[in-house]
C-alpha cells in the first residue's frame, strides 16, 4: 500500500460518511497485479503518441470480442483521486452510478495496471473479481443477477503507478527557478487509458457524469480538473479540491492536473450565444509570462468556433496547460487542454515564426474539438477520422480567422495534403474508415491517415457542396447529436440534407472506405478534353503487385474542378466523375488551349496531362505566372514533381517548370519548390550529375536568397517563412553564402552567448549550418553545454537539431549514445533526436549501425508494441537507395524478426527503398541529360505542335 497516514484517515472518513449507511460488501480479494506485467505496460505506453503515425496492422485474434457488453449503462462517477507527488504513486475510489438495461449477475469495466483493493456493490453481495489483462477487463460477478431498470452503485478502491509513462495518471517533473525538482501529476486518457486512472467504462460512448475530487499538497499546489472547484476542504498537509459536476462526456476527456503552476486569465466573449466564459492558462511559474499569446490566440479562436458553430459553449470555462513530459502535442480535454510545452508556450526571444503558427494551429485544433468531439462524439474509434479530420481541417479555418495575414489555407496544402499525398501513394496505406478493436489497434488508427487524409477529403467536401452549406450541416449536426455519440453516416446525412442533389454520401464512400487516390488523365479532344482516372501508385513497380480489394475497384467519385485559358476572370466549373463510369468528358470552346484541373487543389487527387498540355502550363507560368494563384501554382509544381517521380511524366516537365520561380515571390509555392530541391539534392548525392544538379539549384535560389537576406521581418508572417525556407534549401544545397552568414553568426553567438544569440527564425540554420562548417570540436561542446542548461522547451528543441549537423561520425555517435540518457533528452523528445542524426548523411549510418547494434536494449525500453518506435526503421532507411542497403535491412529483419506495432513500418521501409532504388535508374539519366543541355526542351518542342 503507499498510503501516506494522513490520506488514510481521508480515505476512511469519506468512505464511512459516504457509505455509512449501505451495506457495504467489501470483496477482500487482493487481485494484486505482478510488479513486471506493470512495469514492461508502462513502458508500453511511454511513447503512445497520437499524430502521424503508421497503422501498424496488428493481427485481430478474432475469437476475442474486446467490447463492453452491452447490458449495463454507467450514468455518473464520484471518482476521488490522491496522486502521492512524493512516491509517484496514486491512491482513489469511486461511486459508479449504473442502471441495468439487460439482467445481468456481472458487472464488466475496464481496468488496467491498477491495483483493485475493495469492490462493493451497493445492498448487493459480490462473490468474486477477476482483472483480465488481455481485454483490460475488471469482471465483478454477483451472488444474484440484477434485474433490467435496477439502479445500482458500484464502488471500487484502487491504486497506481504515476512514474516511467505518460499515460493514464502519470507524474512530470521540472527545475523551478531555484533549480529544484518538482513533480506534479497530470492525466492523458485518449483513447485507451482512462482505463489506468480509474476502473471505468472505458468507451467513448459511455457517457456520464463526472464528480471529481483531487486531494492535492496544501500551500503551493494546487488542483485542476475539466469543470471549476466548487469547494476547497483543508486538512492540514492536504486539501481536497472538489469540482463541480462534469456534462455528460466520454471517459477519455476526463483530466486532472495536481501542481504548482501559476496561472493568468482572460475572458472568451459570447457575443450572444450562451455565456462569457473565463479562459485560464497554466504554466510552471518562471514560465508563466510566455502563455500570453496562447490566452489571446485562444480566445479568439474561441469567439470564432461560437460564431462558426452557432452553439454555446456547453460549459463554464476553457483552461490550458503546459506540461513539461507529454506524448503527443496537446489533448483536448473538455474544459481543461493540456500541451506540450512546445505547443503552448510562446516568447518572441526563444520562438520562431513558425512557433507561433504551430502553436496557434494546436490551439485551433483542440478548441474546435469542444464541439465537434467532446459534444458530439464518434460511437467507436473506427470513425475516429471524422473528429480529427475536421478538427484538422477547422483549425487552419481558425487560425485564418484570427490571422488572414498568414495564408493558412493555402498552407493546408503544403502541411497537411502533400505529405499525405505521398503516403497514400504506397500499396502500404489503409482506408480512413478501418474496424479496430484491440487497445493497439486503436491507438494506431490515431494517423495521418486520419488527420490529414480526414482533413483533405473534408476540405474537398466543404468545396464541393459550398462553404455556407458546410456550415450549416456542421451546426445541425451538433444541435441534433449534443450529448450523444455518431457514425460517419450520421454526418454526411446532414449535409445531404442541405443539399440533396448532391449525393454526398454515394460520393464519399468512395474516399473513405478504400486506400489510396486518383490520378486523373487529361488528353485534349476535338470537343474539349477527355478525362480518365486510374489509382496513383509512386512506384510504377507497384501496379504490378496485386492490391488488396476494394469494393470500389480502386475508382473514385471524384468532384471535379476546373478552370480554362480563356477564363480571364479566373471562373471555376465543375463536374463529378463517378467512380463507375469510364471516362467523362469536359466540352469547351476550341480557342481554348489549356485546363487546369483540381482548382486551388481542393480535391484529393493528381491531374496529369498529355506533355502538350503541360507545355502550354508552363509557358503560362512563364509568361504571366500570376494568371495562377498561389495554391494553384504550389499544386502545379506538387504534381508535376510527384507525376516524374513516380514516372508517369518526363523529369523534363517539372525542371521545365522551375524556370518559372525566377518570377516567384511567394512562400506556399517557394516552399513546394524548395523542399523538392534539397530532396532531388539528396536523392542524386552519390551520383555522377550531382555537381551540375547543385549549380542549377544553387542557381534558381540565388536571387531570392539575396531579395531576402539574413534579417528577419518585424511583422510579415509570411515573408519570414519564405526566408527560412530558402535560407534553409540554400544552406542545404551549400550556397557559399550561406554557409558563410551561418557560421559567422553561430561563431558570434558562441562568442556572447546571451548577446548575440540570432533572432529565433535563424537559430536552427545558424546552429545547424555552423555546427556543420566548424572543424572544432569545443564548438560543438560549447552548444551542447548551452543545451544542457536550457530550460526554454522550443530552444532545447533547435539546439537539439542544431546539434546534429557535425559532419563528425564520432560526435554524432557520442550524442546519440548521450541522448539516451532521459536526464539529457527527455523520453518525449529521444525519437525526434534520432531523426534529426539519422537525416544528416553522415549521421545516417551511424544511427543505422546502432540501432541495429542496440535493437534488444531499444527494443526493451520502448516495447515492441510502441509505434513510435515502430516507425524508426522507416525514417533512418529513407534515403537508402542501394541494393547493399536493401540487403542489411533484409538480414536485420531475418535476425530479429520479431517487429512488433513496426511490422507495417518495415514493409514500408522496404517499398521506399526500392522505389529509391527505381528512382535513380529511371530518373537519373532524365535529369542529367536536362541539365547538361542535351535533353530537347519542351518549350521548343511545343512550337512543332
Ligand atoms: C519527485 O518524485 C521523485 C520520484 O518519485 C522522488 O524521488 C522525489 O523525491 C520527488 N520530489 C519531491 C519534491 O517530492
Ligand atoms: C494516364 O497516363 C499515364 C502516363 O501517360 C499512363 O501510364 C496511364 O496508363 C494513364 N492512365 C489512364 C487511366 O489513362
Ligand atoms: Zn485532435
Amino acid at each position: 500500500m503507499f498510503l501516506s497516514g494522513y490520506w488514510l484517515q481521508v480515505v476512511l472518513s469519506w468512505a464511512v460518511v459516504a457509505f455509512a449507511t449501505a451495506t457495504v460488501v467489501v470483496a477482500v480479494q487482493n487481485a494484486k497485479l505482478e510488479q513486471d506485467l506493470r512495469d514492461v505496460q508502462s513502458k508500453i505506453d511511454i511513447f503512445e503518441e497520437w499524430n502521424g503515425a503508421k497503422n501498424q496492422r496488428v493481427k485481430r485474434e478474432d475469437s476475442i470480442d474486446y467490447r463492453l457488453p452491452t447490458a449495463l449503462v454507467p450514468t455518473h462517477y464520484e471518482v476521488y483521486w490522491h496522486p502521492d507527488l512524493e512516491t509517484g504513486t496514486f491512491t482513489g475510489q469511486e461511486r459508479i452510478s449504473i442502471t441495468v438495461v439487460e439482467a445481468t449477475n456481472q458487472i464488466i469495466l475496464h481496468s488496467y495496471l491498477l491495483e483493485i483493493t475493495s469492490v462493493y456493490v451497493l445492498n448487493r453481495e459480490v462473490e468474486s473479481f477477476e482483472l483480465e489483462t488481455e481485454r483490460q477487463f475488471l469482471i465483478i460477478t454477483l451472488t444474484q443477477e440484477l434485474p433490467v431498470d435496477a439502479s445500482i452503485t458500484l464502488g471500487i478502491i484502487f491504486n497506481g503507478q504515476m512514474k516511467d509513462k505518460l499515460v493514464g495518471l502519470y507524474s512530470s517533473t521540472y527545475q523551478n527557478e531555484a533549480g529544484a525538482q518538482r513533480n506534479i501529476s497530470t492525466s492523458q486518457f485518449e483513447p485507451v487509458y482512462a482505463r489506468q486512472g480509474f476502473p471505468c467504462f472505458d468507451e467513448p460512448a459511455m457517457k456520464a457524469t463526472f464528480a471529481i475530487t483531487v486531494v492535492h499538497p496544501s500551500g503551493s499546489y494546487h488542483a485542476i480538473s475539466n469543470m471549476k472547484e466548487i469547494e476547497s476542504n483543508y486538512l492540514g498537509d492536504y486539501t481536497e479540491a472538489i469540482f463541480e459536476s462534469t456534462v455528460k462526456m466520454s471517459t477519455y476527456l476526463v483530466c486532472v492536473i495536481v501542481s504548482d503552476f501559476a496561472s493568468q486569465e482572460t475572458t472568451v466573449r459570447a457575443n450572444g450565444i450562451g455565456e462569457d466564459f473565463s479562459m485560464q492558462a497554466y504554466a510552471t511559474s518562471h514560465q508563466i509570462d510566455k502563455v500570453e499569446f496562447a490566452l489571446e490566440f485562444g480566445a479568439a479562436v474561441t469567439e470564432y468556433y461560437i460564431q462558426y458553430y452557432k452553439v454555446a459553449y456547453p460549459l463554464t470555462k476553457l483552461d490550458m496547460a503546459a506540461i513539461p513530459d507529454f506524448s503527443s502535442n496537446a489533448m483536448e480535454h473538455w474544459g481543461l487542454v493540456t500541451y506540450r510545452e512546445t505547443a503552448l508556450l510562446y516568447d518572441s526571444s526563444y520562438s520562431s515564426t513558425l512557433n507561433k503558427q504551430s502553436i496557434a494551429g494546436v490551439l485551433a485544433h483542440e478548441i474546435a474539438h469542444q464541439w465537434f468531439g467532446n459534444l458530439v462524439t464518434m460511437q467507436w474509434w473506427n470513425d475516429i477520422w471524422l473528429n480529427e479530420g475536421f478538427a484538422r481541417y477547422m483549425q487552419y479555418k481558425g487560425v485564418n480567422a484570427v490571422h488572414s495575414d498568414w495564408g493558412m489555407l493555402e498552407q493546408f496544402q503544403i502541411i497537411a495534403l502533400h505529405p499525405v499525398l505521398l503516403y497514400d501513394a504506397k500499396l502500404s496505406s489503409h482506408p480512413i474508415v478501418q474496424q479496430v478493436d484491440t487497445p493497439a489497434e486503436i491507438s494506431a488508427i490515431f494517423d495521418t491517415i486520419s488527420y490529414e487524409k480526414g482533413g483533405s477529403v473534408i476540405r474537398m467536401l466543404e468545396t464541393y457542396v459550398g462553404a455556407e452549406n458546410f456550415e450549416e450541416a456542421v451546426t445541425n449536426y451538433l444541435v441534433k447529436h449534443q450529448f450523444q455519440n455518431t457514425v460517419t453516416d450520421d454526418f454526411l446525412t446532414e449535409v445531404d440534407a442541405v443539399v440533396p442533389a448532391l449525393g454526398v454520401k454515394k460520393l464519399m464512400l468512395t474516399w473513405t472506405n478504400q486506400m489510396g487516390y486518383p490520378v486523373l488523365n487529361v488528353s485534349k479532344t476535338s470537343a474539349g478534353f477527355l478525362v480518365t482516372q486510374q489509382r496513383f501508385l509512386s512506384n510504377p513497380a507497384s501496379y504490378e503487385e496485386e492490391p488488396e480489394d476494394s469494393e470500389f475497384g480502386y475508382k473514385w467519385s471524384v468532384p471535379i474542378t476546373y478552370t480554362a485559358s480563356t477564363w480571364e476572370d479566373g471562373s471555376v466549373s465543375s463536374v463529378v466523375y463517378d467512380y463507375d463510369v469510364d471516362s467523362v468528358g469536359i466540352a469547351l470552346d476550341s480557342d481554348i488551349e489549356w485546363i487546369k484541373l483540381n482548382v486551388h487543389q481542393t480535391g484529393y487527387y493528381r491531374v496529369n496531362y498529355e506533355e502538350s498540355l503541360w507545355t502550354l502550363l508552363i509557358q503560362q507560368l512563364t509568361t504571366d505566372p500570376s494568371r495562377f494563384d498561389i495554391a494553384d501554382r504550389a499544386h502545379l509544381l506538387n504534381d508535376a514533381f510527384a507525376l516524374a517521380d513516380a514516372s508517369q511524366l518526363s523529369y523534363i516537365v517539372p525542371l521545365e517548370m522551375t524556370g518559372y520561380l525566377a518570377q516567384e515571390q511567394d512562400f506556399v509555392p517557394w516552399y513546394v519548390a524548395a523542399n523538392k530541391l534539397i530532396a532531388i539534392h539528396r536523392s542524386l548525392m552519390f551520383s555522377e550529375g550531382y555537381v551540375s544538379y547543385l549549380t542549377y539549384a544553387r542557381s534558381l535560389l540565388a536571387n531570392i536568397y539575396q531579395e531576402l537576406g539574413w534579417t528577419v521581418d518585424a511583422n510579415n508572417h509570411l515573408r519570414n517563412r519564405l526566408r527560412v525556407s530558402i535560407l534553409s534549401a540554400a544552406c542545404a544545397l551549400g550556397l557559399p553564402d550561406c554557409l558563410e552568414q551561418a557560421s559567422t553568426r553561430f561563431n558570434a553567438f558562441l562568442q556572447n552567448p546571451t548577446t548575440a544569440r540570432p533572432s529565433p527564425d535563424l537559430r536552427e540554420i545558424v546552429y545547424y549550418y555552423g555546427i556543420q562548417e566548424s572543424s572544432s570540436q569545443s564548438s560543438w561542446q560549447q552548444l551542447y553545454a548551452l543545451f544542457l542548461d536550457e530550460a526554454d522547451a522550443s530552444e532545447r528543441v533547435k539546439m537539439m537539431y542544431g546539434l546534429a549537423g557535425s559532419r563528425d561520425a564520432q560526435t554524432l555517435f557520442n550524442f546519440l549514445d548521450l541522448g539516451y540518457d532521459e536526464s539529457i533528452v527527455r523520453s518525449q523528445d529521444y525519437f525526434t533526436l534520432v531523426q534529426n542524426i539519422a537525416a544528416n548523411p553522415v549521421g545516417e549510418p551511424v544511427v543505422w549501425e546502432y540501432y541495429r547494434e542496440h535493437w534488444p536494449e531499444l527494443s526493451a525500453r520502448f516495447t515492441l508494441t510502441n509505434r513510435n518506435f515502430g516507425r524508426l526503421i522507416s525514417q533512418i532507411t529513407q534515403n537508402f537507395a542501394g541494393t547493399v542497403k536493401l540487403e542489411e535491412v533484409q538480414q536485420f529483419y531475418a535476425k530479429y524478426p520479431e517487429a512488433g506495432a513496426g511490422a507495417n513500418s518495415r514493409l514500408e521501409a522496404v517499398e521506399t527503398i526500392k522505389y529509391n532504388i527505381e528512382w535513380l535508374a529511371r530518373n537519373r539519366a532524365d535529369i542529367t541529360d536536362w541539365l547538361s543541355g542535351t535533353a530537347s526542351p519542351l518549350l521548343t518542342a511545343k512550337n512543332q505542335l
